[in-house]
């Protein structure tokens, strides 16, 4: 323990004593030679012997089919390319925790099929139990396929690992099942042998601490659960976005889409939390209650009606400026080029009890988009408008109150509200309340897997999913999954990717006079050049004062010859850039910027630009820039050097400033 207690790395907390580590056992990870193993299940392990919280009466014993020593695993485990020093999340790698940590694994070669190697795996455990005194706990871990679980299920308990001192407990990965049906057979199947409270069905967003978060900001805070109810909320939006493509992953995807491998699970996961009742204490049932009452309360659409709640997307290649081509979903290995898996999916359900009755609750998940970005956005109702009627600003809409979770990568809390403008006028603007997990906590960066691990060997099945909340889950995806598999998608590849996603998506929304709410990160400016690299407080600054606006197809968005004041930031739509003869000289599209130089100088625009589909954007206004520059001078030297290397112009602060 000395020597973990030096590296301990949070300053000012101790590192906790014996009683909170994880406790002793023996972890049998089958797939132990795949990817889940050294990319998350090992750097987890890794991150709780740094933080002191792995016992010292614990030992790995990896098996899978692959013919792998225990020597040939430690090595890959310990190993610059594949092991936890390329995984591993800590600011500071430590070289004798991971070497201490590595002497712990062990390694055997097994067939799953083979009830003969599971007495031999049975052997081995008892082996080490005896060596690491791990009091006859046994922790099995499923990081195989889904096709296995069953069957791993049944040879363990044929080759008599039930019996024995201690406890058993089975953490099975996702997806568990691939629709109601089979997720029932599998039910049935695991729980043949084994009972409910053996079993740990994994969601690795139970893991992520902003997700856990969730319950407890709701129910720590006085002041907003008396608000959490259709009375006080217009909507909810969950939004997770990924920016990576479906890559060496074809064979599995293409039977899966996001559905089933965002939605179902990782999705329908946060909307519990987020909208379940208060449970009656912090115990594993009494949350996984209600997480399953308010599960089973999601309308389940008949398949009929799917079209008018749900929507879906396929990317298709995309090109850069620079002719590079990337490609499309359909052209992944292991993919049908003929493919009707959805990469990207948004939909609208509801929650049919008292708190919930009407409120849309609405839903969206993409491969290869513009950003990767995970949000939910609460969208309180708007105040009267009555009080204003004669202010100068009458004629605009409130903004409606927003309180907004950023699961990741970005990981904190912002609620949005109006405030005054200073100035003798009645003016308001749109400010922000924001806290940011890395600045209020010190501590690293955990994988999600480090607290499900630790749970588990506590017997603590808080973060798992019950067999009913799961099959409950599926309830909901089911006919969505049916109309899609009975229904081609003609109009696939509908997004191109790098791209907001495909149009019927703000479609959607637009129907019920909504929008997307789209969070625009310090990464999204850093697209353009003039924000590349640029300090996180400036870019804050900006975001906070970019304001939405919606162009019709065919307006005018930027006259030639006009004196240039603002800059925009397509969101949805498609531009063009027309030059002095009508000609379109360039075509912008989702995540493009324009007219940035008129922030830094205030000149003639030199192309017309026009909207050639409606379109969402936001601009930032020459003044507000001025402003946020005037309110921290240090980066106004910064935006000068920006201009002259980056735009080729020469400018003063006078100028910049004006
Ligand atoms: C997995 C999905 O469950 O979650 C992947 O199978 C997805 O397709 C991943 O990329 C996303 O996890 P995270 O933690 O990066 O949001």
């Amino acid at each position: 323990m000395a020597d973990i207690a030096q590296i301990f790395e949070a300053p000012g907390m101790e590192p906790p004593d014996a009683g909170l580590t994880s406790a002793p056992c023996i972890m049998l990870i089958f797939g132990a030679s795949g990817d889940l193993t050294k990319r998350l299940l090992v750097p987890a392990l890794y991150n709780l012997a740094c933080d002191g919280m792995l016992s010292d009466n614990f030992a790995v014993l990896g098996t899978a089919m692959t013919p792998l020593t225990t020597e040939t695993f430690r090595e890959q485990m310990g190993s610059d390319d594949q092991g936890i020093r390329k995984f591993h999340t800590r600011k500071a790698f430590s070289e004798p925790i991971c070497e201490k940590l590595v002497e712990r694994f062990h390694y055997v070669a097994s067939s799953f099929d083979n009830i003969e190697d599971f007495r031999m795996l049975r052997e081995q455990v008892a082996r080490l139990d005896a060596q690491y005194q791990a009091g006859g706990n046994i922790l099995f871990y499923f990081a195989t396929a889904p096709g296995f679980f069953g069957m791993l299920c049944d040879n363990l308990y044929q080759a008599g690992f039930k019996e024995g001192p201690g406890w058993r407990r089975i953490i099975v990965e996702k997806p568990f099942g691939s629709d109601l049906e089979s997720a029932r057979q599998l039910n049935q199947a695991i729980l043949a042998h084994w009972d409910e409270s053996n079993i740990y069905r994994i969601d690795h967003y139970l893991g992520k601490e902003t997700v856990q978060n969730l319950l407890a900001f709701r129910f720590s805070n006085g002041m907003f659960e008396p608000l959490w109810n259709k009375n006080f909320i217009d909507n909810i939006q969950f939004n997770v976005c990924e920016e990576v493509d479906v890559g060496t992953r074809g064979g599995y995807y293409d039977n899966a889409g996001v559905l089933r491998d965002m939605m179902q699970n990782h999705m329908f996961q946060m909307l519990a939390y987020l909208c379940m009742e208060p449970p009656a204490s912090f115990k594993a049932d009494a949350i996984r209650n209600e997480k399953a009452n308010v599960l089973n309360s999601v309308r389940v659409y008949k398949r009929e009606e799917v079209p008018n709640f749900f929507v879906r997307g396929q990317y298709g290649p995309s090109s850069d400026k620079d002719g590079t081509s990337k490609p499309g979903y359909r052209d992944t290995p292991d993919v049908d080029p003929q493919s009707n898996t959805e990469t990207f999916a948004a939909g609208k359900l509801y929650i049919d009890n008292w708190r919930w009755e009407g409120v849309p609750i609405y839903l969206r998940s993409g491969k290869a988009l513009w950003k990767r970005g995970t949000e939910i956005v609460v969208e309180f109702k708007k105040a009267p408008m009555a009080p204003f009627r004669d202010t100068p600003i009458g004629k605009h809409k409130l903004a409606s109150n927003r309180l907004v979770f950023h699961i990741q990568p970005h990981q904190g809390i912002e609620l949005l509200f109006q405030a005054k403008v200073p100035g003798p006028l009645l003016g308001l603007q749109k400010v922000d309340m924001r806290f940011s997990y890395g600045d209020a906590f010190n501590s690293s960066r955990y994988t999600g897997y480090e607290v499900m691990l630790y749970s588990c060997t506590h017997g603590d099945a808080t973060l798992f999913s019950r067999g009913d909340l799961v099959e409950a889950a599926w309830k909901v995806a089911q006919p969505v999954l049916d109309y899609w598999q009975a229904t081609p998608a003609p109009e696939f590849p509908n997004y191109r990717r790098g791209t907001w996603g495909p149009k019927v998506a703000s479609e959607l929304l637009k129907r019920d006079g909504r929008h997307w709410f789209e969070v625009v990160t310090t990464e999204t400016l850093e697209g353009s050049p003039l924000f590349r690299g640029a300090d996180p407080l400036l870019l804050n600054s900006i975001i906070m004062a970019l304001r939405p606006i919606t162009v019709a197809a065919g307006e005018i968005i930027i006259n030639k010859g006009s004196l240039g004041k603002e800059m925009y930031l397509i969101c949805h739509g498609e531009i063009e850039v027309v030059d002095g003869m009508g000609n379109v000289v360039e075509m912008l599209g989702d995540g493009d910027f324009f007219g940035e130089v008129s922030l830094l100088i205030s000149t003639s625009r030199t192309a017309t630009v026009r909207a050639k589909t409606h379109g969402d954007l936001f601009v930032l206004g020459r003044a507000d820039f001025s402003r946020i520059l005037r309110n921290h001078p240090q980066f106004a030297e910064t935006m000068m050097k920006v201009a002259q290397e980056r735009y080729r112009l020469t400018i003063s602060e006078d100028q910049l400033l004006d």
